[in-house]
């Protein structure tokens, strides 16, 4: 058995051989000059930095650091709220829910190889929710929650598939679409995989609902994959110790689901409406998925465990994905077989319990891992026990689009000491998704040094540079070791060149936001995601952030536009 090998250690070693080959200090590695300027000074520096800017080839001149509660672009820039907590957006009267993350885009005539840029299906993840925004309840609050504010709670997470159409320039919700549909905690979902029908799930193949939906990724086949994060919030970890969520659904006794119903992977199908959740892919606080096609054409799924000290998997797919039959690979996340890397050997790791029996022989952290389906279900401690690397909570990964290399993003993790995160990429052994073995390096790390902190979500532009969004948590912003970095904000990463890994700030999210779910669509529109405004306020009568109407701040999704240079 492969150890696991001591993260911190390994990225130390990464990182001052990536400054010995540089020939440069860390300091100076990242450092970009027009995003580490202090406030104020770069509307007085406009039109040099507006030349420096063009000089260095950016597609926009970097935005000073903000506080304010506003969305911030750059000059020639402009953003739209498409949609927001409240809004209703189906025909039968389903609400948007709350703190949207990620997004993805269908074009409407997707299916018939179309690409439109003017009308299609945005699938947008409603991670969790602010209680009292949502069903009013208070933390000090005396009485349990009632069933109908629980109720109101369930209703607010999930995902959304919203039709869209671009009137007169401005996006508009086609709100009697036959496509716009909830799926929220009270929806049934198929369970398929190994873990279907188990004693794990009691036996169950369909579950009610989706819940903890943070970030995700989208299939060559045009369908989605939903992320269940933070599952343990909502009825707590598993049913074999005692319930420790933090929304106390449990309490509601008669419409409660057991908690290994989630931490799966959602696919759906924003065409048909189709959900059905992937337990081949395994269950832990799942970030992301990013999809590959391998050299003899399996469908590779990269995704994250984003908890402080867990791993980075890979699902491969038995069967082929086939290019011009779309009903083919439905099911094909279906069975396959999952991985867990180890960083210090540079393998990945199958998780299969034939042959590992003697690894199981006793329980891990209380969980009996007699067969595969036990495996799967609570993959974490039975991939570490495997010899996983224990990592830095590896947030979104997406995959470089013409080199193949996988990129992530490890947020940071206090546990480490390690406090502003890193981008990392790995390079699989003969660029081949399927390969069992890889390399990687740091491609840029967070800090002073760089201007930001806390990478979360990435999106590759059409020319393969990267772009990031930050999450420093709302109570930690504006404050001590992240002062420098004033609001959350989007920051673009060129990946080639002289400015390759270096961050240049895009924009800044409002007050106490997070911006997630970032989507291009052509080379003029930047869906994004505005998650948790305002969500340090004390009460309705004390809120730290009104956007984006000027009274309770409601999260929801923003088009950005503009010249992006692609
Ligand atoms: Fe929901 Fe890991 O961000
Ligand atoms: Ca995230
Ligand atoms: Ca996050």
């Amino acid at each position: 058995m492969l150890e696991q090998n001591n993260w911190k250690k390994l990225v130390q070693e990464k990182v001052s051989r990536r400054n010995f080959l540089r020939g440069v200090s860390v300091m100076g590695a990242g450092a970009a000059a027009a995003a580490v300027l202090p406030a104020g000074v770069l509307a007085a520096a406009a039109p040099a930095l507006a030349a420096t800017a063009q000089q260095m080839g950016l597609p926009f001149v970097p935005t000073d650091v903000s506080t304010a509660d506003d969305v911030t672009v750059p000059e020639g820039f402009s953003y739209q709220v498409v949609i927001k907590r409240g809004d209703v957006f189906t025909k039968d009267g389903k609400t948007f829910g709350d703190n949207a993350d990620w997004t993805g885009w269908y074009s409407i005539d997707a299916l018939e190889g179309g690409s439109s840029t003017e009308e299609g299906l945005l699938v947008v993840n409603n991670e969790y929710l602010g209680e009292m925004f949502v069903s009013g309840y208070l933390p000090d609050q005396e009485a349990a929650k009632t069933a109908e504010q629980i109720l109101m709670e369930k209703e607010a997470v999930g995902f959304a598939v919203v039709h869209l159409r671009k009137v007169d320039g401005a996006w508009t919700i086609v709100t009697d679409s036959d496509y716009g549909r909830r799926f929220d905690a009270t929806t049934p979902i198929a369970l398929t995989g190994p873990v279907a029908g188990s004693p794990l799930v009691g036996g169950k193949t369909e579950v009610v609902g989706t819940l903890g939906n943070c970030s995700g990724g989208q299939t060559p086949w045009h369908t989605g994959l939903s992320c269940e994060e933070n599952y343990q919030s909502y009825y707590g970890e598993d049913s074999v110790n005692e319930p420790n969520s933090v929304y106390k659904w449990e309490a509601e006794a008669d419409s409660a689901e057991i908690p290994e119903a989630f931490g799966w992977v959602v696919e759906v199908d924003p065409f048909s409406g189709v959900a059905k959740k992937r337990t081949a892919l395994g269950r832990f606080r799942h970030e992301n998925v990013a999809i590959g096609i391998g050299a003899s054409g399996k469908v590779v799924a990269y995704m994250g465990d984003d908890s402080r000290d867990e791993c980075v998997y890979k699902f491969i797919s038995d069967g082929v994905y086939n290019a011009d039959d779309r009903d083919a690979n439905l099911d094909i996340l279906e069975t396959g077989l999952l991985y867990a890397a180890n960083f210090g050997s540079g393998k990945w790791i199958p998780l299969v319990f034939e042959g590992n029996e003697d690894a199981f022989a006793e329980p891990l952290s209380g969980y009996t891992i007699d067969s595969q389906a036990a495996l799967l279900t609570y993959a974490n401690v039975s991939a570490r026990k495997l010899g996983a690397t224990r990592t830095d909570r590896p947030e979104d990964i997406e995959i470089h689009p013409t080199t193949g290399d996988v990129y992530i993003a490890f947020t940071n993790n206090s546990n480490h000491g390690n406090f502003h995160g890193q981008i990392t990429r790995i390079m699989e052994a003969g660029s081949d998704h399927e390969a069992l073995e890889f390399g990687w390096d740091i491609f840029s790390v967070g800090g002073p040094q760089s201007g930001y902190s806390s990478p979360d979500n990435l999106i590759f532009d059409s020319k393969g540079d990267l772009w990031v969004v930050t999450d420093v948590s709302s109570g930690s912003l504006n404050g001590g070791i992240y002062s420098f970095m004033g609001n959350n904000a989007l920051f673009y990463l060129p990946t080639t060149g002289d400015n390759a890994g270096k961050a240049f700030r895009f924009g800044s999210g409002p007050v106490e936001a997070e911006m997630t779910g970032p989507t291009f669509l052509g080379s003029d529109t930047l869906f994004l995601a505005v998650q948790h405004p305002g969500e340090e306020s004390a009460s309705l009568d004390e809120l730290t952030s009104t956007w984006p109407d000027g009274d309770v701040p409601r999260a929801g999704v923003v088009a950005i536009t503009g010249s992006f240079g692609l």
